[in-house]
């Protein structure tokens, strides 16, 4: 692995400029959380499920029953998992730049129990439920029969997290938040993404199209990486937290 810190000082002056500062965190920033990501090899999601059978709509009206109980799985996982230092990270640079907007892909909550204020959730919140048919967000349920589904007490309809599932667009506000912050941010951190997905992955492209300075952490190269003005190959936990000291020590250097 390469190790791109200590950081180059224009990447900290950037920094410490910058009006708005966002950032796009993915699935690898919750990893040292003992979240599995989607892309790993070996260790990702998508290399043991199929997201054809768990995660889509039509995966849902075939078997319910299946897709609720992979869901529950990955939300004992979630309960379990405690913010880490990546996250507590982007709390502390939060406090410290003018304007930061954090929009995650991730549904895991682990931003918001880390402190995050302005926190716009892409792909929705695992640990929310909702009815599939009359969309209304629910807090109880009954426990379903073995293999099915729980229903929703109003309507009857099959419960289901508040996610987004492949094929489903984004929730509308949360995606316009995402693009205003994207063509107002200074710099933009991208943080432990595959860049793959869109149209998430469209939001850093337009950073980099304005000109912007556009920032990758990641410990594997994405098709994001040509275009990024700083790379820096290593994980969350350890690459922001330094990130976070740097502009520390520059901005004590400035008397700021
Ligand atoms: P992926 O699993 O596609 O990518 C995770 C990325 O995190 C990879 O590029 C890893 O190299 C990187 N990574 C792993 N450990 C890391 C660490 N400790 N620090 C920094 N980076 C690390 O996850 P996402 O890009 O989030 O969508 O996937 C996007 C969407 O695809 C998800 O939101 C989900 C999935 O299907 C839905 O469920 C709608």
């Amino acid at each position: 692995m390469t190790r791109s810190w200590p950081f180059p000082q224009d990447l900290i002056e950037a920094l410490h400029r910058a009006r708005h500062v966002a950032a796009l965190t993915g699935a690898g920033i919750s990893a040292e959380s003992g979240i599995p990501t989607f892309r790993d090899a070996q260790t990702g999601l998508w290399a043991k499920y199929d997201p054809m059978e768990l995660a889509t709509p039509q995966a849902l009206r075939r078997n319910p029953g299946l897709v609720w109980s992979w869901y529950e799985w990955r939300r004992s996982l979630v309960r379990q998992a405690q913010p880490n230092p990546g996250h507590r990270a982007l709390v502390e640079l939060e406090k410290r730049v003018p304007r930061f907007t954090l929009i995650t892909q991730n549904v895991d909550g682990l931003h918001q129990a880390a402190g995050s204020h302005n926190v716009i959730e892409l792909h929705g919140n695992i640990l929310r439920t909702r009815c599939a048919d009359c969309g209304r967000r629910v807090e109880q349920w009954e426990p379903p029969a073995e293999g099915e589904a729980p229903r929703c007490s109003h309507c009857g309809g099959v419960l289901r997290p508040d996610v987004v599932f492949f094929g489903e667009p984004l929730p509308q506000e949360a995606w316009q938040r995402a693009v205003e912050a994207a063509e107002d941010c200074d710099l933009m951190l991208v943080v432990g993404t595959s860049a793959v997905v869109e149209p998430a992955a469209s939001l850093p492209r337009i950073v980099f199209h304005r000109g912007k300075v556009l920032v990758e952490v990641n410990p594997q190269e994405t098709p994001l990486s040509s275009l990024a003005r700083y790379r820096l190959a290593g994980p969350a936990g350890q690459v922001l937290p330094a990130l976070v000291q740097a502009l520390d020590a520059h901005r004590a250097q400035k008397g700021a």
